[in-house]
């Protein structure tokens, strides 16, 4: 039978090179903090109990978590990655299965790669951490080995020369028996450099427990810690780099991948091209053969087979776009469900609204959707044709097969095949435009 998993996830660290009103792991990564990456790493990997360690001064992050469905245990003050996870001990001193720590600054380790660490304590390893190659190594801790087995993790201050030659480097993933684990933390103590109880010390004593300590080894990319803005945008490149690989290798076409932003949630079916800087804000779901054309920007959209959008359209949350329909330039839509067909091709808004199938709204039509304190609804039913620059003062519907002619500023309802015109009769005065330019001219030359 499976162990049961619970996880600490550590936020209490302060979060100073950022310069941020917001903590550090709020920031975010493709469209979702940091925070919420390492809760969905969890989840992924059936972690069934989380503890998030917050500081006092982190009341941001404590909100997110519990949100987050996440057990919340608060270190104050913060004395190291040791003292961290013990602040968790209370909430998991019955806890009966495994306990792994992850950090919440560090949002790109993958299922695959956590599981790994699983794998190897079911292969009857007490205790594993997950290291990587460091092409810098720096002030990471350094894992001390002998063939498969982990001897020790030395913090770098705490390192001896031939110690820092070593590139293998701890990540910061921990896995082990949830009671061996507090145990040995119960016995870490701070007389090193640093004056900090470190969570790595738990090697060494869990070792002279007669425990088997392992590494295994991960990719330095997804094991990249995020301390300041610079890292937070190398964390978003890799992110948006690996997107996009995921994408195309599912038969997606990019124009210009470089310049496709993606969230982590978006979801694109194969055959769907998609132009030069596009942005997907999160939540988007795109069906087979649509083609998003540059300089689009979609969030919280469905959008379904054959679609054609943009270039330059701005679909926003709740839009939801029938088979075959068209979005043009300079577009933009918000809660609108547009069915099958239906043509908005220019310069135009259409909110809190129904299109039914195979309607076309001309060039400059406006749901007018907000009175300045509440949103209504437009209702354009199947077949209707909305004429150019109309303005649709909601809450109105139009009825099937209605044709609305041009310019019409449309306060009431219209019965289904009727003609609506909104606008002022037009007049025109004979030689008007003769008499006016011959005053003109001749106050002018008077001047001279
Ligand atoms: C730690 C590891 C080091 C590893 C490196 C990987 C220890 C002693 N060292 O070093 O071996 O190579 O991570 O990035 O574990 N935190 C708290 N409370 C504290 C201190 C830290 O919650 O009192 C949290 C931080 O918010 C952060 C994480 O723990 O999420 C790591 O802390 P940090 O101070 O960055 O550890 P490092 O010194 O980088
Ligand atoms: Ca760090």
């Amino acid at each position: 039978m499976k162990k049961a998993r619970a996880a600490v996830i550590l936020a209490a660290g302060k979060s100073t090179r950022m310069k941020s009103a917001r903590s550090k792991v709020l920031h975010d990564v493709g469209g979702r903090s940091m925070l919420a990456w390492v809760k969905a790493l969890a989840d992924e990997v059936g972690v069934s109990r989380i503890v998030c360690v917050v500081g006092e001064a982190n009341a941001d992050v404590r909100a997110a978590a519990e949100s987050m469905g996440m057990e919340i245990a608060v270190q104050e003050p913060q004395l190291g990655t040791g003292h961290a996870v013990l602040a968790a001990k209370e909430n998991l001193k019955d806890f009966d299965g495994t306990v792994t720590i992850l950090y919440a600054d560090t949002p790109l380790i993958k299922a695959d790669t956590a599981n790994r660490v699983f794998e190897a304590l079911d292969q009857g390893a007490d205790v594993a951490v997950l290291g990587f190659d460091a092409e810098d190594p720096a002030a990471y801790g350094r894992l001390i080995t002998d063939g498969d087995e982990l001897m020790a993790i030395v913090e770098a201050k705490e390192a001896s020369p031939e110690q820092l030659e070593i590139k293998l480097c701890n990540s910061g993933v921990i896995s082990a028996d949830n009671k061996s684990m507090f145990s040995a933390l119960d016995r870490v103590e701070n007389n090193n450099a640093k004056g900090e109880y470190y969570l790595t010390d738990v090697i060494e004593i869990m070792r002279a427990d007669g425990r088997r300590a392992v590494s295994v080894i991960g990719d330095e990319a997804e094991v990249l810690g995020v301390n300041s803005r610079t890292d937070l945008a190398l964390a978003e490149k890799a992110f948006q780099s690996d997107k996009r690989l995921q994408v195309m290798g599912e038969g997606v076409t990019l124009r210009d991948p470089d310049t496709v932003i993606f969230s982590y949630d978006t979801e694109i079916e194969n055959d769907v091209e998609i132009g030069a800087n596009v942005v997907f804000g999160p939540g988007v779901q795109i069906k087979q053969n649509a083609t998003i054309h540059p300089f689009s920007h979609l969030e919280g959209c469905e959008i379904g087979e054959g679609v054609n959008i943009g270039p330059f359209a701005r679909i926003r949350p709740g839009t939801i776009m029938g088979a075959g329909s068209r979005i043009g330039n300079f577009v933009e839509t918000k809660k609108a469900v547009i069915g099958k067909d239906s043509k908005i091709n220019h310069l135009s808004y259409v909110g809190d609204a129904e299109v039914g199938e195979n309607v076309n709204i001309g060039a400059g039509t406006i749901t007018c959707n907000y009175d300045g304190y509440n949103k209504h609804k437009t209702t354009i039913e199947d077949n209707v044709f909305v004429g150019t620059h109309s303005s649709l003062v909601a809450p109105v519907t139009i009825g099937k097969g209605a044709f609305l002619g041009s310019g019409g500023v449309i306060t009431k309802d219209v019965p289904q095949d009727a003609l609506a015109l909104g606008r002022a009769e037009q007049v025109n005065k004979q030689g008007w435009a003769k008499r006016y330019h011959a005053a003109q001219q001749k106050r002018r030359n008077q001047k001279k």
